[in-house]
């Protein structure tokens, strides 16, 4: 029997982001508290008759062969990996997150199939096997199956939700231009890592997994939450530096640049503080050609 999914799939911010070690595979040893945000690609899933070789199909506005779009190859994955009955699969994409962003969206899209596949199918595989299909799809991958505040640390396959970040009022900027992840991360190869794991591991597990508000929580750890990623991505793209910076003379509690940008985020105290940041923001004739989102954390 059909059956059709209509599905949104939330992007993310890194509240920070640590690079802490490289593995022999040249991928890097991160430590980074991932935040789901209330901006979302529409994927809608379609699953029409049984057959002996199911078909999957992609329809979508971006320009990308559809055996390279992620939700192709999750599908692919579960369909490769599961033994019982499958079904002909069409897989609608609307885009609402900008690409080379640092926001996940193609790692979301991704989740989203995997987990509504399991559910789907009734749930054949068990947690860790579903974290590993989803790691092979792409380091932030594995985050999505979860959402909500989680650290993830590894590549970023080992997921631990912490308490809710949600509800707090944010505005993202997004230059037109992107940053590319592999060149932002070789970047940092050249850099010495010198902050001391243990004990920052240490802080930000009190003050995440604390019962004070989740402003509060961000404040208590501002001075430590930084971006490894954000210096190698503002030599590339300046403009970057300049969006931080405004989110901070706007009133944000906290800003940064999320994973390996170009995107930036503010959090701010409440919901008419970022409304004025944001009217302010919109006229600064400096982010003409960048977008400007008012979101939420989820
Ligand atoms: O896994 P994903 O395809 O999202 O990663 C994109 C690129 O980011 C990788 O090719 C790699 O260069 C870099 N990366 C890394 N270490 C991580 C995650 C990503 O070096 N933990």
């Amino acid at each position: 029997m059909s059956k059709i999914y209509d599905l949104v799939a939330n992007a993310k911010v890194n509240i920070f982001l640590k690079v802490c070690g490289t593995y022999p595979n040249g991928y890097h040893r991160l430590f980074m508290l991932m935040q789901e945000i209330g901006l979302g690609d529409e994927i809608t899933l379609e699953l029409g008759d049984v057959s002996s070789s199911p078909a999957i199909s992609i329809v979508s506005e971006a320009d990308c062969p559809p055996e390279k779009d992620l939700c192709y190859k999750a599908a692919k994955l579960f369909y490769d990996n599961y033994s019982g009955d499958l079904q002909d699969i069409k897989i609608t994409e609307v885009k609402h997150t900008p690409s080379q962003a640092g926001l996940g969206g193609g790692s979301s899209d991704a989740a989203a199939v995997l987990k509504t596949l399991q559910s789907h199918y009734g749930n054949p595989f068990d947690e860790e096997t579903l974290l590993n299909m989803a790691a092979r799809l792409g380091a932030d991958v594995p985050f999505f199956l979860y959402g909500g505040s989680c650290f993830c640390e590894g590549i970023g396959e080992i997921v631990t939700p912490v308490p809710s970040l949600a509800g707090l009022p944010m505005i993202l900027i997004k230059p037109s231009v992107g940053v590319s992840t592999p060149a932002c991360f070789k970047a940092v190869d050249s850099e010495p890592i010198t902050f001391d794991e243990p004990s920052y591991k240490e802080f930000m597990e009190k003050v995440f997994n604390s019962s004070d508000d989740a402003l509060n929580r961000v404040i208590h750890a501002k001075a430590m939450l930084t971006n490894d990623l954000q210096k190698p991505a503002v030599n590339g793209v300046p403009l970057i530096a300049e969006c931080v910076s405004a989110l901070d003379d706007s009133g944000a509690v906290f800003a940064m640049m999320s994973g390996s940008g170009s995107c930036s985020f503010g959090i701010y105290a409440s919901d008419e503080e970022r409304d004025k940041a944001y009217d302010k923001i919109s006229g600064d004739t400096r982010f003409t050609e960048c977008s400007i989102y008012k979101v939420e954390t989820k």
